[in-house]
């Protein structure tokens, strides 16, 4: 299965952002971990980071033919894009809302997605391990 995984503003600095809410590992570790996953569950992943709304909707778009899932981290965007929402909702493949941090222990404004009613689950507060679980689910195809 072929998977896109999108990161959004911010997680570019992973490893230097506030390390003690979001850890120390950098982007590229974490997607090296992601590939690596995959390849032992089967799974095809392409990454992508974005800090601007525009090309994060643009990369859904561009990916929809290739992609059979697609699992999301879209920061802050999360709280507040509707058009991210809809972007996903018009690519239809099953999408998983993940978060390094744990959003229900945080302020309550981080509490308000506006993605979650299009994605199939949400893995939040296990650092890149919400993204691997997401990898697992995927593989053993679908939500849980
Ligand atoms: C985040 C949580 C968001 O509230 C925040 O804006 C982020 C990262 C997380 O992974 O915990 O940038 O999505």
């Amino acid at each position: 299965m072929r998977v896109l995984v999108v990161h959004g503003p911010n997680l570019n600095l992973l490893g230097e952002r506030e390390p003690s809410i979001y850890g120390t590992i950098t982007l590229a570790q974490m997607d090296e971990m992601l590939r690596e996953h995959g390849e032992e569950l089967g799974l095809e992943i392409r990454t992508f980071q974005s800090n601007h709304e525009g090309a994060l909707i643009d990369e859904l778009h561009a990916s929809r033919k290739w992609m059979q899932a697609l699992v999301i981290n879209a920061g802050a965007y999360t709280h507040t894009s509707y058009a991210i929402r809809d972007a996903i909702a018009a690519v239809g493949v099953p999408a998983y809302e993940v978060h390094l941090s744990d959003l229900s222990a945080r302020e309550s404004w981080r509490q308000v997605s506006v993605i979650a009613d299009v994605c199939v689950a949400k893995i939040m507060g296990k650092g890149v391990g919400s993204y691997l679980e997401a990898l697992e689910r995927i593989a053993g195809a679908f939500p849980r």
